[in-house]
């Protein structure tokens, strides 16, 4: 995607005043705008807001929401919690790893789809769960995981 650093970090600091106290709200609004923090744009916020740059790493390091490397248009996020682990979640982080031809954290080049895994969201009845996006999928089978990707691919 491409962005000036400097004018995307002007126009969100100067939406939270220039305030260092809102330094959070900054980082998300650039993560909403270009899907992750890049570099660039983190050490222009720091400017504008008074933040030093350590800090801002902190926070987003600290933080699961924050991503420091770019995300896939499609968020693939594999349930790992105890019910879905045991029901088989590795076995489908590994079919969609050759599926998508990318080990789990990283995104396939076209930037189309981003594989990770999360702690329980909530549904355990489902296990195991993955959720794409908004989308939430279960009991997923290692033979579905194919079918599943192409529901995508057309997008
Ligand atoms: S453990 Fe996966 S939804 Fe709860």
């Amino acid at each position: 995607m491409e962005y000036n650093a400097t004018e995307v970090a002007k126009k969100i600091a100067a939406r939270w005043g220039n305030k260092p106290e809102n330094i959070i709200e900054m980082m998300h609004d650039i993560q909403t705008e270009l899907n992750y923090l890049p570099k660039d744009v983190l050490y222009e916020v720091s400017k504008f807001a008074s933040v030093p740059i350590s800090k801002i790493y902190n926070i987003a390091t600290f933080y699961n929401a924050f991503s420091l490397k770019p995300k896939g248009k499609y968020k693939i996020c594999v349930c790992m919690g105890t019910p879905c682990h045991a029901l088989g979640a590795p076995r489908i982080v590994s079919a969609l790893e050759r599926e998508l031809e990318i080990k789990c954290g990283d995104t396939t080049k076209d930037m189309k789809y981003s594989l990770e895994i999360t702690g329980c969201v909530g549904t355990c009845g489902l296990a195991p769960v993955v959720v794409i996006n908004e989308d939430l999928y279960g009991p997923v089978q290692v033979s579905g995981v194919q079918k599943l990707i192409k529901k995508y691919d057309s997008k």
